[in-house]
Order: C-alpha cells, then structure tokens, then sequence
C-alpha cells in the first residue's frame, strides 16, 4: 500500500544556503494491514522519513525519489489532493500527545472535530461516540476525561486520546513516531499494547518509529534498521536476530538483552559499551 523508492532528503540552511543530505535513497515497501518498525539510534533519519511521508519536512528541503500511498505519488501531487490525503489517509502519533491536541479545547471537542461525519450528528450522539472511542482504548471514566483539558490528564491517558483520534478517522496508514518515548515505563507497556490491539482490530497498516529493537520486534510484522539517514536492511524480527546482516544491527542487539539474551549467537562480537539506541530527543 506504500512504496518508497530512492527517497533522498536534503535540507538547505537558510543563512548559508549550506545543502545536507539527510535520507540518502531510502527503499521501503509496506503492505496492507502490516505493521513496520523503522530503528535505528537517534539523528538516523526515522522522523524525517515520516515526515516526507507526511509532507511536512523543514522548508526549503529537497525531497526526491518516490512516495507512493495506494497508487498516488505523494511528492508529484497537488497541493489539493495532499490535504486530502492528510486528512483522510494519513494519521500521525507523535512522542509527545501534547502537540496534538488544542491545549484550551476539552478532549470531548478534540474527539467530535476528529470524526469524519461529526457535522451531521445531534451534539449528544457525538458525545456518545467519543465516549465509545475512549472505552476503545481501555478509560472507563469517560465523562471525566471527556471534559478534560489537555493539562490535567497524564502523558499517557493523553496518548490514548490522541490514538482514539486517529483511529476514528478510519485512516489508512498510522504513522506513530516513538509514540511511548515520554510515557513512564508501565504506561509505555499499555500504551503499546493498546496501539497495537486498535490497529489489529481496524486493519491498519502502521509505521512504528523506535529506537527500541525490543518494542518493535514485539508489535511489528518487519522491521527495517535505519542509521545515518540510510537502511541498512529488512527482515523479521526472527531473519533480523538469527541473520543480522550488519555489525550496527549486531550491536543494536546487544543492548537488548530481553529478546536476544546474553550469549545469543547475535550478541557475539558486539559492542556492548555502546550506547545505541538509548538516546531520547525531544521531537520538534
Ligand atoms: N529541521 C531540521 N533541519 C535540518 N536538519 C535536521 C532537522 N531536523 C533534524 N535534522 C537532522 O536530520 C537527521 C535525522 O533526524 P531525525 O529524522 O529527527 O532522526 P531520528 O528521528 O532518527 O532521531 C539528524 O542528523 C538531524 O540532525
Ligand atoms: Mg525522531
């Protein structure tokens, strides 16, 4: 359903019109209803990918290659037929759920604005159905979380608002971009779990951004290893850790002792003083 093809990315600095390329001829191929984790450390590359996806790289960037969603190039369309698939087929879970919601509307407005029919329904069964979503992703109390503003609920509670919001709009592809980053340890696991259960259920075929090789391997079909602004390579989780084909993919490895425990024929040989994939950046 997503073809990206030779996707390179160069940023221009504005004062010294300095050009970097920063994806390099990214190839990745996604299909319906699958699940893909792109890892990799942090500064690889992972959300400038999504973003040319999204269309919302830095401006004055330079995008080349080819980012096909179902059959429409996203880098050859118009400006018309880009929102639309915005907004329909498209549906982005940042790290930090704050960004995605309007900090002086109630999560109740955020829900209703969100529904693709919200126009037409009688006030108080647009509020049903936001309650419904809510019990979707696991909060009973929702009289209480709908009338919420963004500030008084937790980074995860907010996360599981922003993925209800997704959800609804019955999108096709599901961008989440370390989307448990800024949750603490036990919410990070709930959250996860109910990403995946949503995206199960609806058929969704989801992009999963992590620097955790663990977590990716535990909600995604394939996962592709991302450093420099380049893919080192595809596989399954189990091709990737009985077959990486690279010492950075070794060594991302090793500093995941929970699926590929102490002595694991992939651990060999790695780097384990190395701090891959442990940075944490505040997205922008
Ligand atoms: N707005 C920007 N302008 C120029 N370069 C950027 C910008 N944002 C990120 N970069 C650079 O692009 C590279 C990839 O960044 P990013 O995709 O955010 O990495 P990741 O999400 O994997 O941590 C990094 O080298 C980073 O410094
Ligand atoms: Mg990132």
């Amino acid at each position: 359903m997503l073809n990206i093809e030779d996707l390179v990315l160069t940023v221009v600095d504005p004062e010294t019109g300095q050009e970097t390329e920063i994806l390099h001829g990214s190839t990745l191929a996604l299909r319906q209803g699958e699940a893909l984790g792109l890892v990799g450390e942090s500064g690889s590359g992972k959300s400038m990918t999504l973003k040319c996806i999204l269309g919302i790289e830095p401006s004055g960037a330079r995008v080349e290659g080819r980012v096909e969603l179902d059959g429409t190039d996203l880098l050859a369309a118009s400006g018309d037929v880009l929102r639309r698939i915005r907004a329909n087929d498209l549906a982005l879970i940042a790290q930090n759920p704050h960004g995605a919601l309007n900090p002086v509307l109630p999560v109740e407005r955020f829900l209703i604005e969100g529904m693709s029919d919200a126009r037409n329904l009688p006030k108080a069964e647009a509020r049903e159905r936001a309650a419904e979503l809510l019990r979707q992703v696991g909060i009973t109390d929702t009289d209480r979380v709908l009338a919420s503003y963004p500030h008084q609920l937790s980074g995860g509670m907010l996360q599981r608002v922003v993925i209800a919001g997704a959800i609804s709009g019955e999108p096709k592809l599901l961008l989440a971009d370390e989307p448990t980053t800024a949750l603490d340890v036990t919410t990070q696991a709930e959250v996860v779990a109910i990403l995946d259960e949503m995206r199960r259920e609806h058929g969704l075929s989801m992009i999963f951004v992590t620097h955790d090789l663990d977590l990716a391997a535990a909600v995604c079909d394939r996962l592709a290893v991302m450093k420099d602004g380049e893919i080192l390579e595809v596989g399954t989780p189990e091709e990737i850790r009985d077959h990486p084909k690279t010492d950075y993919t070794r060594a991302l490895m090793a500093a995941r002792p929970m699926l590929y425990p102490e002595g694991h024929e992939a651990n060999r040989g790695a780097d384990r003083g190395g701090d891959h994939g442990t940075n944490e950046e505040a997205d922008a």
